[in-house]
């Protein structure tokens, strides 16, 4: 892909030293920069509280960021010292309005410097508890509205429920406009995932068949090996439905049950998507019982190792109630989806780190080889989202010989097994589209405002539930018992991995 030209602007990142910001931030401008992706003359301000020179700054949080987390470290020594020189320190304390004040007087004389027209781009890597107080600073302190074009980027979570979400989209509007604020969901950056629109549109024998008539359910997997890191203290309070459900999955479920666009503008696609979240049929408290499983886990063992479990994680209540696991099954409300249950599951100490989307298509009739073979595999389409990204259908076949075996097959399509295949991440494609101003892999506000419509009624039911029984799996199980009976009672079964092996 050929850069688009980009306007030079100035990147504010508040939570400069943060995980964030060295994990992800730094490493995809980097990156960006490797390939010739930033603009001219970008400059990027990390703002933070700690007393960093410009050249410790550079060498005690930026290069140790690129070395341990740039798919391109082996370019460091070719090309840090002139991305160094795009990068800035300001330290501030970010509720000292005077510390704002020194802010904008040294974005002018950076955009005096670069003779650039005073775009600025605001990215809010701090916690969430600071994105309010942030943004008004910024308003009343005058470092909004820019004299140039102004965009202002914010993490997940967007709120905690429906009411703090809207008031912190009544706070953001204060200061920006809806087509301003780039609301992040990673997941949205991934390719693969970018990937599931052209999959399905740009492809003659997947539209008519990608319906309630075809196809017998929706599995999406989003699994993880990892348990809290240091996210205890954030994670406790919001647990896996918010922390991973109410955001990603979701947004996987609109982009597979989205009908297509009437075209590829950015609102076009949005409008689809959100008709999907304002389908689903809401879960009340007796579907919550039924459909709607959580797990918490404890003390296991992950890739040979003991691990403790979740109430013993650093920052976590001792008799923590929170959710490390969520098996949901849904259903959305329209033609073309009428009937089909949509299995989601994500958790954290599970036995694999992966995220995939399994379509199950109806099997034939009882004729022919569903007669004589009895138990033949279903079709299954696979959209491996990561670690390994691709796509595979999976079909029943003779097997070579004189005997007539069925087995089924693969027509697999991986992205990044070849060796020296290296795909972008998922930040390189949001901090590029946010530079150049394409919003459409952010969520806009009535997405998000739906999808917490959807959610709060089960977070609701749990807390009417009283107390669960928690621990309810070890680490590295795949969740409590009854996320498998969620569709054994249904006569289905998870699919593992690599769609050929039944988990249970
Ligand atoms: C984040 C969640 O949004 O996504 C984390 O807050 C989770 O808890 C992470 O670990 C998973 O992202 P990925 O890209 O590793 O699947």
């Amino acid at each position: 892909m050929a850069p688009d030209r980009l306007d030079n602007s100035l990147l504010v990142i508040f939570g400069g030293t943060g995980d964030l910001a060295r994990r992800k931030l730094y490493p995809a401008l980097f990156n960006l920069f490797v390939d010739g992706f930033l603009p001219p003359a970008l400059g990027v301000i990390a703002v933070g509280r700690c007393g960093f020179t410009r050249d410790s700054f550079r060498q005690e949080i930026l290069l140790p960021s690129l070395e341990t987390f740039s798919r391109r470290a082996a370019s460091l020594d070719a090309y840090f010292e002139p991305f160094a020189t795009r990068l800035h320190y300001f330290r501030t304390d970010i509720y000292d309005p005077e510390g704002y004040t020194r802010l904008g007087q040294f974005l002018v004389e950076l955009e005096e410097a670069a003779g650039s027209r005073g775009n600025r781009i605001f990215y809010l890597a701090v916690t969430p508890e600071h994105f309010g107080p942030v943004i008004r600073s910024l308003k009343e302190t005058g470092l909004v509205p820019a004299r140039g074009w102004q965009r202002v980027v914010i993490e997940k979570p967007f709120g905690h429920d429906l009411p703090s979400a809207t008031e912190l989209n009544r706070q953001l509007r204060e200061a920006f406009s809806e087509e301003e604020i780039y609301r992040i969901d990673h997941y949205l950056g991934k390719e693969m995932i970018q990937n599931i629109m052209v999959i399905r549109f740009a492809n003659t024998f997947f539209e008519p068949v990608w319906n309630n008539k075809y196809i017998d359910h929706v599995q999406i997997t989003s699994a993880e090996t990892v348990g809290m890191e240091n996210r205890g203290g954030y994670y406790d309070r919001a647990g896996a439905l918010r922390d991973m459900v109410q955001n990603h999955l979701l947004q996987l479920v609109t982009l597979v049950a989205m009908e297509p666009p009437a075209s590829l503008a950015t609102e076009a696609i949005r409008d689809e998507k959100v008709k999907v979240l304002r389908s689903l049929k809401p879960l009340d408290a007796a579907a919550v019982s039924k459909n709607a499983i959580r797990g918490q886990y404890g003390a296991g063992e992950i890739d040979g190792q003991m691990v403790p479990p979740y109430r013993q994680e650093k920052e976590v209540a001792p008799d923590s109630t929170t959710e490390t696991f969520v098996a949901l099954k849904l259903f959305i409300d329209n033609f073309r989806w009428a009937g089909v249950p949509f299995y989601l599951r994500t958790g954290k100490r599970l036995p694999l780190k992966v995220t995939e989307i399994i379509l199950q298509f109806k099997s034939l009739p009882d004729i022919l080889y569903f007669k004589e073979y009895g138990e033949l595999r279903p079709n299954l389409l696979v959209i491996r989202v990561q670690p390994l990204e691709g796509v595979y259908v999976q079909l029943n076949a003779k097997r070579p010989g004189n005997n007539n075996y069925i087995v089924p097959i693969r027509l697999d399509f991986c992205q990044n097994c070849e060796v020296g295949v290296n795909s972008p991440e998922a930040y390189e494609r949001l901090l590029y589209d946010v530079m150049r101003g394409d919003p459409t892999l952010f969520t806009r506000w009535d997405e998000v405002e739906a999808a917490w419509k959807f959610v709060d009624p089960i977070s609701a039911a749990w807390a009417a539930q009283g107390q669960p029984q928690f621990p309810n799996y070890a680490a590295g199980q795949w969740g409590p018992p009854a996320a498998q009976r969620l569709l054994i009672c249904d006569a289905r079964r998870w699919w593992e991995e690599n769609g050929a092996e039944s988990i249970s």
